[in-house]
């Protein structure tokens, strides 16, 4: 199977975790993308949504399905994203797609956060893949060096702007041992927005797409 295919039998299968629910937390990426085409088939059913991204937002309005505020609605029974990658304690790495910010803050607002992944994003400790880190425009080249002294090699996302009107460093060669420490510790250098770490506030359902079917975690 491709990994679009597992992407596509992952988020079928998160389809029956948000039946009965009528207002629903949407992530952002291409996982995310191939759920909210999913969620077409149960629209009626859906009061609405509250979005972590444009993109996101723009599919789910061509799709004829509401997005609201977050700041009408109030706690979200639950939200589905997708993640770069996932360790054995539902910690994740995201920000691939530059939405961290909105996810995170959505994520928070969430009782039930149900992460949706192919078996690609599973490793054992966090951060092969390049850490994402959303800051403010003039606090750039601070929080570069910052985060070299903590043992990274930021790289600017060049030509990207978020949805916030933020920059991304991508932070390779970081060996993620103590994620909420670390996702502590990123947090308190002046200029960060948000770090692509979600450990201190993990997922608490994991679906994973392989060859064999999907696998749930927790
Ligand atoms: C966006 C994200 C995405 O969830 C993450 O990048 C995974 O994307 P994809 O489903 O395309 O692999 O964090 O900011």
């Amino acid at each position: 199977m491709t990994q679009d295919e597992l992407k596509q039998k992952v988020a079928e299968a998160a389809l029956e975790y948000v039946k009965g629910y009528s207002i629903l937390g949407i992530g952002t990426g291409s996982t995310t993308r191939l759920f909210i085409d999913c969620l077409a088939d149960i629209k009626n059913n859906i009061e609405g949504t509250v979005s972590s991204s444009n993109a996101s937002t723009e599919q789910l309005k061509k799709l004829g399905i509401p997005v609201l505020e977050l700041n009408d609605v109030g706690t979200l029974d639950v939200y589905v994203d997708g993640a770069d990658e996932i360790n054995p304690n539902k910690q994740l790495i995201k920000g691939g797609g530059a939405a961290l910010t909105r996810e995170k803050i959505i994520a928070g607002a969430s009782r039930k956060f149900i992460c949706i992944a192919d078996d690609t994003k599973c490793v054992d400790v966090l951060g092969k893949f390049p850490l994402p880190v959303e800051v403010i425009p003039m606090a750039r080249s601070f929080v570069a060096r910052e985060l070299v002294k903590l043992g990274g090699q930021p790289v600017w996302r060049e030509n990207c702007v978020t949805d916030n009107g933020g920059q991304i460093l991508d932070v390779w060669n970081l060996s993620i041992v103590n994620p909420p420490e670390l996702e502590q510790v990123i947090n308190n250098i002046p200029g960060v927005i948000t770090v692509g770490i979600f450990a201190m506030r993990p997922a608490d359902i994991v679906l994973v797409g392989g060859a064999d079917g999907v696998r749930r975690i927790g």
